[in-house]
């Protein structure tokens, strides 16, 4: 469907999670966007690579959702990344299955932005532990969306947390048009 977004959501708890779940909440709606919740459905990381696939090749751009754990993303998104974007499916000879989509990353810390600096407890700028994500989808050919990083998950307001689930919804929705525009 021209315009479809797909939203890999990748968090392990996602009963306990408070920023994931209003994020994945505020988007899950959104037009023409259908949602994959990996824990949910490979709890025992037994990934099923061609239903993957076919997700990913019915939609013309892919939003990667998830908690921000140890500088990255959870296990089970980073398995994702080795067992489906693979050789000669996803980069290599033949592999240019998701050449062209859009990629979004949306993922929550839980430090505020200040401990995102030099001497500080995280000891980079958040953005020094972004280009391996980045990275992953250039080296497939994809195109990079500006990610969103919500900070402090677990210390913002509610308000606060509610502001930046409807930037996501936003930014969700601006990429369905900017796809179905690639499209045309
Ligand atoms: C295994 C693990 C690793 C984590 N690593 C980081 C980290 O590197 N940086 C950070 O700011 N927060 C880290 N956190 C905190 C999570 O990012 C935070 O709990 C999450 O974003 C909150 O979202 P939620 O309410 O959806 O669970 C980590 C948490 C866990 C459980």
């Amino acid at each position: 469907m021209s315009g479809s977004a797909l939203i890999v959501f990748a968090h392990p708890y996602p009963d306990r999670s408070r920023a994931g779940r209003v994020l994945l909440d505020a988007v899950r709606d959104v037009p023409r966007a259908s949602v994959r919740s990996l824990y949910g459905l490979y709890p025992d990381f037994a990934i099923d690579v061609e239903a993957e696939r076919a997700a990913l090749l019915a939609a013309q751009s892919v939003v990667w959702l998830c908690p921000f754990y140890w500088y990255g993303v959870p296990a089970l998104l980073h398995l994702w990344f080795e067992k489906v974007l693979a050789h000669g499916w996803a980069y290599g000879e033949g592999g240019t299955a998701v050449r062209g989509k859009r990629a979004l990353w949306v993922t929550t810390t839980g430090a505020p932005e200040t401990a995102y600096a030099p001497g500080q407890v995280h000891g980079r700028p958040f953005e020094a532990y972004a280009p391996a994500v980045e990275q992953t989808a250039r080296f497939c050919g994809m195109r990079w969306e500006p990610y969103v990083v919500v900070h402090g998950a677990h210390r913002i307001s509610d308000a606060t947390l509610a502001e930046r689930a409807a930037e996501v919804r936003a930014r969700i929705l601006t990429l369905t048009a900017l796809t179905e525009a690639d499209d045309a």
